[in-house]
C-alpha cells in the first residue's frame, strides 16, 4: 500500500497502533511494525521512568529493524521532557503526543528530523498541529476508547472537517477494527488509520485475557464514558469500577473519582484481569472485535478487507 504515512513513516501499511496505556510494550510495538505498521511504545507507563524507557527502546530494537514510535501522553502532574531527551538521545525517529498542549515538545524537536503523530480531536487542535510543524494528526473521534475530546463529535464528521481544515497527512481514530474501517477511513481520504482497542485484543497484547475475551463479548453498547466532570471524558468498558467512577462523579465526589481514575485501579482490570475491581479502556468499536488474532494476522486480513471492498465499491462508478 502506498499513502503519505507510508512515504512519511517509511512503512508498508497505514495501520498505527494506537499507545496503550500499561499495554505498548517492546513485544507488541514490533509486533506491528515487522507486519508493516506503525507499531508505539508507551513512554509515560513504563514503570522506572527514563532508562526503563531506554531499555525498553533498546528491546524493541532487538525486535524489529522497522520504523517504531514512542508514544507520549502529556500530563501537567508530569514533566515528561526528560522522557522525550531519553528517546532522543536513543536516536528514535518517530514520536506521538497525546492529551495536551504539544507545543514544547514540537519546538524541542525542530531540526532534529524527528517525525511527530499528534492526536487531536478538533479542527483547531490540528490547524495548531499544521501551524507547529507536526508531520501529521491522528484525528480521533468520539467513538474511541481511551481519552476522547471534549465534544464529542465522531469519527465519520470529525476525519473530513479535519482534512478540509489542514494539508499534512490526517490518520483516522475512533472506531476503526476491520477492513471496514480502514477502506471507508482510506475512501474519505485519510491517508491511514490509528487502532486502540482493536490490538489490545490480539495475542501478542500484555492484557489479561479476561480483558480481551471481555472485548470479544461486548457489544458496541457496552460502553462508557468516565471523568466528563474532570473535563478528560475516557471510554471504557462497562463494568462495575466504571459505574461506580460515574456515580461518584454525578455525587460531586472528585477526591473519590481521581482515587478510582488511577493507572493502578486500570492495571487492576488489564494486566490482573480482576474486571470487578478495575476499569479497563474501551471504544465502541469491541463490538466489531470477535477473536483474538496476531498482530499479522489482523493486519494482512483488514488490508486484504479493504482492498476488496474498495475495488466492488469502486464498482459502482463504471458504466
Ligand atoms: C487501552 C487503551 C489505552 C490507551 N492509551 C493511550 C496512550 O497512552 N496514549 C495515546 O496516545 N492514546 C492512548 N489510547 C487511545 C488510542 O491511541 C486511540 O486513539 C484510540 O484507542 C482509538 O479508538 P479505538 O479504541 O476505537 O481504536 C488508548 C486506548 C486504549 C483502548
Amino acid at each position: 500500500m502506498k499513502t503519505s504515512v507510508t512515504s512519511i513513516f517509511e512503512i508498508d501499511i497505514p495501520i498505527v497502533q494506537g499507545g496503550l496505556a500499561h499495554l505498548a510494550f517492546a513485544g507488541l510495538c514490533a509486533a506491528v511494525s515487522n507486519a508493516g505498521g506503525l507499531g508505539q511504545i508507551s513512554a509515560v507507563t513504563i514503570p522506572g521512568g527514563s532508562e526503563a524507557l531506554r531499555d525498553e527502546i533498546r528491546a524493541v530494537r532487538a525486535l524489529t529493524d522497522r520504523p517504531f514510535a514512542v508514544n507520549f501522553a502529556i500530563s501537567t502532574r508530569r514533566d515528561i521532557m526528560d522522557l522525550v531527551e531519553t528517546a532522543l538521545a536513543e536516536d528514535v525517529r518517530i514520536m506521538s503526543f497525546t492529551a495536551g498542549n504539544p507545543e514544547p515538545f514540537l519546538k524541542r524537536l525542530e531540526g532534529t528530523g524527528v517525525k511527530t503523530l499528534i492526536l487531536v480531536a478538533g479542527v483547531r487542535q490540528a490547524q495548531k498541529v499544521e501551524e507547529l510543524g507536526g508531520s501529521a494528526v491522528i484525528a480521533v473521534g468520539y467513538d474511541g476508547g481511551g481519552h476522547l475530546g471534549r465534544d464529542d463529535i465522531g469519527t465519520m464528521v470529525l476525519v473530513p472537517r479535519i482534512l478540509e481544515s489542514v494539508s499534512i497527512p490526517v490518520l483516522a481514530s475512533g472506531g476503526i477494527g476491520n477492513g471496514r474501517g480502514l477502506a471507508a477511513a482510506l475512501a474519505m481520504g485519510a491517508s491511514g488509520v490509528e487502532m486502540g482497542t482493536r490490538f489490545v485484543a490480539t495475542a501478542e497484547c500484555i492484557a489479561h485475557d479476561n480483558y480481551k475475551q471481555a472485548l470479544v463479548a461486548a457489544r458496541e453498547i457496552d460502553t462508557r464514558i468516565i471523568e466528563r466532570s474532570l473535563g478528560t471524558p475516557g471510554r471504557v468498558l462497562h463494568g462495575p469500577i466504571g459505574d461506580l467512577i460515574i456515580q461518584r462523579e454525578a455525587a460531586g465526589d472528585r477526591d473519590e473519582v481521581i482515587r478510582l481514575i488511577s493507572g493502578k485501579v486500570n492495571q487492576r482490570g488489564a494486566i490482573n484481569g480482576a474486571l470487578d475491581e478495575g476499569w479497563v479502556w474501551s471504544g465502541q468499536v469491541a463490538g466489531l472485535i470477535h477473536d483474538v488474532p496476531t498482530v499479522k494476522e489482523l493486519i494482512d486480513r483488514m488490508v486484504g478487507e479493504a482492498e476488496d471492498l474498495i475495488r466492488n465499491a469502486s464498482a459502482a462508478f463504471t458504466h
